[in-house]
């Protein structure tokens, strides 16, 4: 019997995913308000950054912080080219530069690198921090999002998504959990600072029984607060690292 773990590796399936279109460039996630308003916080208004999103998909991050930071300078990779070439596609992505790339062999460096969504189809933590954080310039930030557990565990899952005919009975790796303390440990030293922060669910996202069954939706917890979860139920709640180098 074939070991699904051994096995199983991030699969994108682009015929089912969002970012092959672009009806969401003009419906910005929850995350990526919260992270444009981490970098006003942090960041000059005055200086003109030069920031890279790396597994940016078709670019719709990159996108939604043009309207909020119009004179920097934004660059996307991605490993998948079926996302870039969405993005190339969309006449507004005008300016953006949008390249296929996988992270582990980027050599260029930035003011600004951000990571989102893409901790969690990681085996590990550490081989991807440190390769982002050799990509940042000395006082730059690096932004990466993640489930990253306030209990010192750790998780790696593969699921297989059979309420699709395109996905069934394939063995995929993705939702991996990072504890906060696993996390300080690789930064301790090679970083000036670095701080997490909660994401906050603002919207509801109803379940569409119609849809892939690892599409979102929100619950309520016990505190009132937005859950975000899927097919799996577990529960993905995002945290935001942010990293001062
Ligand atoms: C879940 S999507 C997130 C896309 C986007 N960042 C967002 O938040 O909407 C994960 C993306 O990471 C990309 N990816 C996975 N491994 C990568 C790597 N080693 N280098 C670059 N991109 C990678 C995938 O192709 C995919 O587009």
């Amino acid at each position: 019997m074939p070991d699904p773990f051994a096995q199983a590796g991030y699969l994108p399936l682009p015929e089912l995913s969002p970012y092959v279109r672009h009806d969401r460039f003009e419906q910005p996630k929850e995350v990526f308000k919260f992270i444009a308003n981490t970098l006003a916080r942090r960041t000059d208004s005055n200086h003109a950054y030069h920031m890279a999103d790396i597994g940016c998909a078709n670019g719709e991050l990159l996108y939604y912080l043009r309207q909020r930071f119009a004179h920097w300078r934004f660059q996307g990779y991605d490993l998948t080219p079926e996302f870039i070439a969405a993005g190339r596609a969309y006449p507004p992505m005008a300016g953006i530069a949008l390249e296929v790339g996988d992270l582990f062999a980027l050599t260029s460096t930035f003011d600004i690198v951000s990571f989102i969504n893409v901790m969690t189809v990681m085996d590990g933590a550490e081989e991807p921090l440190l390769k982002l954080l050799s990509l940042v310039n000395p006082g730059g930030l690096l932004l990466v999002d993640g489930i990253f557990n306030v209990d010192d565990i750790e998780l790696r899952a593969v699921f297989m998504d059979n309420s699709r005919p395109e996905s069934r009975g394939i063995w995929r790796r993705e939702y991996s959990q990072f504890s906060r303390c696993s996390i300080a440990a690789i930064l301790a030293d090679r970083c000036r600072s670095f701080d997490f922060e909660e994401i906050p669910m603002n919207v509801d996202i109803p379940r569409r029984p119609e849809a892939p069954a690892i599409n979102v939706w929100t619950f309520r917890d016990e505190r009132g607060r937005r859950i975000l979860t899927n097919g799996t139920h577990m529960m993905l709640e995002k945290t935001l690292l942010t990293v001062q180098v």
